[in-house]
């Protein structure tokens, strides 16, 4: 059964705006996703009755408030394969790359050891690692190949003895392209590597099974999956949790303090300094329900044939150049491209004007756009609640862009 987006619609307040009189066609999914009103209550509900800070209280509600934090991350990892005490709570992706960076590399590698990111990486995934360069770590990249997909070759030549993690985007925010990363794993596994991978645009997007996919360290965005801003996870093997050092110092993370020295609480608080995101994990647990009710595999399902009919659709158009690989079960729904002779802000901007949402730059992954050798570019991505019409309203809005520019577009 296929998923009912116009019915789902209804479940966002905010798709029921208009702008500039028209309806309003999201399609800014990669940055970050709408919230169901179910996940806006949760987030309400737990301030109007359950606010407190956890683990600190004997009163009830303190110990409520410690239950539905806990068991919020119970259902958050069930939801990527994981077990409760193997996630930590961040604030997002970017917060879970430079835990793994500060908190594993810089305290367990060594002078010369190699970090083996790639060319297709979100900023997030490259510039944490290049803050480690001074302290003596090395880093490398696996170039990007084809239609934008990862040289598997180039993996295989770059990955050394001295590659001690390597780490990679499960789908790129830019090109789409899904990394095969059950197989990049069992190379980096073979060579003694650690993985890490950075499913932000893949664990709102398909089912994730962190044990399947072979990785030691997963991160993700709550805000990408329907959940509230500022709430992450960062799954890791719980022997890597035990040898990694703090990330942060404070309350909350420590077993004993002393003025001269201190001992460490047990994985998780260990990594969680200070008074949590409480209110962010219970709302993220409700959009992991949420989505479990529709089946990730319904939801994959679903943004498969929306990208499929968007490709088809998009390079059926006069000086429209689609980026990344054309064959839908490759890629995610996230399709950057450009229009001939229309800079991608002019053409987001008349697409606003047509109540069409777009995002156009170099979406954080400026190596990506070097590759492709533009500035910047157009991008549409999609989510549970768009369907055709979404697509027909952004290639009429397109339409608009060829008269305006007239016969340069
Ligand atoms: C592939 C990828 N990784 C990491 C991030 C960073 O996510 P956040 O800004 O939520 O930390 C993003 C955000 O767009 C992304 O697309």
């Amino acid at each position: 059964m296929s998923l009912d987006a116009e019915r789902l619609r209804e479940d966002f307040p905010i798709l029921r705006r208009t702008f500039h009189g028209k309806r309003f066609v999201y399609l800014d999914n990669a940055a970050t996703t709408q919230k169901p009103s179910c996940v806006i209550d949760r987030l309400s509900e737990f301030y109007r009755l359950y606010n407190s800070n956890v683990h600190r209280g004997a009163y009830t509600l303190a110990e409520e408030a410690t239950d539905l934090y806990e068991k919020s991350r119970a259902n958050i990892s069930a939801f990527i394969g994981g077990k409760p005490e193997e996630l930590i709570f961040v604030r997002g992706a970017t917060e879970a790359i430079n835990m793994v960076a500060y908190s594993y590399a810089l305290a367990r590698l060594e002078k010369g050891d190699t970090i083996l990111s790639t060319e297709m990486e979100h900023h997030s995934n490259i510039v944490p690692w290049q803050l480690l360069q001074p302290h003596g770590l090395r880093l490398d990249f696996v170039k990007l190949s084809g239609k934008g997909e990862l040289s598997l070759e180039d993996f295989k030549e770059k990955i050394t003895r001295r590659t001690k993690l390597v780490t990679f985007t499960h789908a790129s925010n830019v090109l789409g392209t899904i990394n095969p990363a059950s197989e990049f794993a069992k190379i980096a596994h073979d060579n003694g590597s650690k993985v890490l991978v950075d499913g932000a645009q893949s664990v709102p997007h398909m089912p994730v099974d962190v044990r399947e996919l072979g990785a030691d360290f997963y991160a993700f965005s709550g805000h990408k999956m329907l959940g509230p801003m500022g709430i992450g996870g960062l799954y890791a093997k719980s022997d890597l949790l035990e040898e990694m050092a703090p990330f942060q110092g404070g309350g909350e993370m420590i077993k004993e303090v002393g003025l001269d020295a201190s001992t460490w609480a047990e994985p998780p608080q260990k990594f969680e300094a200070g008074t949590p995101n409480v209110a962010g994990s219970v709302g993220l647990s409700e959009a992991v329900d949420y989505l479990r009710r529709l089946d990730m595999s319904r939801v994959r399902e679903h943004e498969k044939r929306l990208s499929a009919y968007a490709l088809q659709e998009l390079e059926s158009q006069e000086g429209v150049r689609v980026f990344g690989p054309g064959d839908p079960e490759r890629r995610g729904g996230v399709i950057s491209f450009e229009v001939k002779g229309v800079h991608p802000h002019d053409l987001a901007t008349i697409l606003d004007r047509e109540g069409v949402a777009i995002r156009s730059g170099h979406h954080c992954a400026q190596p990506v756009a070097d590759w492709l050798g533009v500035s910047a570019t157009a991008r549409a991505s999609f989510y549970i609640y768009n369907d055709h019409t979404d697509i027909d309203s952004l290639i009429s809005a397109l339409g608009m862009v060829r008269k305006i520019f007239g016969r340069r577009a």
